[in-house]
């Protein structure tokens, strides 16, 4: 093996042997590497106006606004499960359709999230068919207005 060969072996060991070393940090991880049934059990769910919204809405937002997370193998290694479980948390306190499944919400907030920031940019990265179009987005956008009355603004703020 010539040195730089040698080199680059040695920094991929190195590198190897330092994400083992992290899988003992059990920070933010809410369930042990092999668990098969993560979830917490879902108590409500929203009735929504036709099957394609509902489809969308599972595959662009339910993995982390819903008990019903889909945990693929790379969520189950530090430090991707650190971020894994962090995101499902926040997303779920945020707003979570399968527990007190909201039937007000504000939709002015629902729509400018639809549009600015949801589904997060890293999610998207190993989501691609998350990644909806603006059409698409228009298309759910109607149903949440169609399944979520506007919620009074008076103490009835999703916002934390
Ligand atoms: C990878 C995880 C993830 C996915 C997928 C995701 N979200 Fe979120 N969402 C979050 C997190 C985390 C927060 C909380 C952000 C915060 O607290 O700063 C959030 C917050 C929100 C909020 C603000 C809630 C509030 O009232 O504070 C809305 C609205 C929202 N998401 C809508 C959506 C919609 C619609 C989709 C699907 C198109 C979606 N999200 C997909 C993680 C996600």
């Amino acid at each position: 093996m010539s040195r730089k060969r040698k080199y680059i072996v040695g920094l991929l060991g190195i590198a190897f042997a330092g994400l083992l070393l992290l899988q003992i940090f059990p920070i933010g991880r809410i369930r042990p590497v092999f668990a098969r049934e993560p979830n917490p059990p879902i108590t409500a769910s929203v009735e929504w106006d036709s099957q394609e919204k509902e489809r969308m809405v599972r595959t662009a937002c339910f993995d982390c606004h819903s008990n019903e997370t889909v945990y693929p193998w790379y969520s189950h290694i530090a430090p991707v499960s650190w971020l894994v479980t962090r995101d499902v948390n926040r997303g779920r306190d945020a707003m979570n359709f399968s527990e007190d499944a909201p039937t007000e919400y504000n939709l002015e907030d629902l729509e400018w999230h639809l549009f600015n920031d949801m589904p997060p940019r890293l999610y998207l990265i190993l989501h691609p068919e998350a990644d909806l179009t603006d059409e698409q987005k228009a298309i759910l956008l109607s149903g949440f207005q169609a399944t979520f009355t506007e919620a009074s603004h008076e103490g009835m703020d999703m916002d934390d």
